[in-house]
C-alpha cells in the first residue's frame, strides 16, 4: 500500500523548534525513521512538508489520486484552516490526523481541531510514535478491504 505523510507548517524546524514540546529529533531524522518503518511494514511512503496552505492542499488532492491513505500533521492549520478541512473532506481515501504533542493538554486554542472532524481518526501526544500508530492503522484498514 502507498501512504502519503504530510507535515504542515514549522514541522521542518523539528529538533530546534520548542524542543521541550516537540522533542530534539530533527525533521530529517524523523522522516528517516518514517521511511525505515514503512519499509519494514511493506508500505510505500512519500513524505511532504510545506509551510503553505495551498501546497498542502495540492498534496492532499494529488495523494487522493495516487495513494491508499494519508497521515497528516496539519500543524497550526489544524486549529483554523477551513480550506485544509475542505480539502480533507473531499478525499475518498482514509486520512489520520497526527500530532506530536497532546493538543488537549495545551493552550485552549489548540483544543479545537477543524481538520479532525473530517478525518478517520486522530492520534495526538505520542511524539513520532503518533505517525507510526497512524501508519499501522492505515495498514489494518487497507488489509481489511
Ligand atoms: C502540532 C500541534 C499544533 O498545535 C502546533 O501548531 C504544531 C504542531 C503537533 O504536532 O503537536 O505546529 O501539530
Amino acid at each position: 500500500m502507498k501512504i502519503q505523510v504530510i507535515h504542515g507548517p514549522n514541522l521542518n524546524k523539528l529538533g530546534s523548534r520548542e524542543p521541550d514540546v516537540y522533542g530534539t529529533q530533527s525533521y530529517e531524522s524523523v522522516n528517516q525513521d518514517l521511511y525505515a518503518f514503512a519499509q519494514s511494514s511493506d508500505i510505500t511512503l512519500e513524505c511532504f512538508q510545506s509551510n503553505s496552505e495551498g501546497d498542502l492542499i495540492d498534496c492532499i488532492q494529488s495523494a487522493n489520486e495516487t495513494c491508499d491513505g494519508i497521515v497528516i500533521n496539519p500543524g497550526a492549520y489544524t486549529h483554523y484552516s477551513i480550506a485544509l478541512r475542505d480539502a480533507l473532506a473531499a478525499v475518498s481515501i482514509p486520512v489520520i490526523e497526527v500530532h506530536l504533542s497532546n493538543i488537549y493538554q495545551r493552550d485552549d486554542f489548540r483544543k479545537k481541531s477543524l481538520t479532525a472532524e473530517v478525518c478517520h481518526g486522530v492520534i495526538s501526544g505520542f511524539g513520532i510514535n503518533s505517525y507510526f500508530l497512524a501508519m499501522q492503522q492505515l495498514l489494518l484498514l487497507h488489509n481489511a478491504v
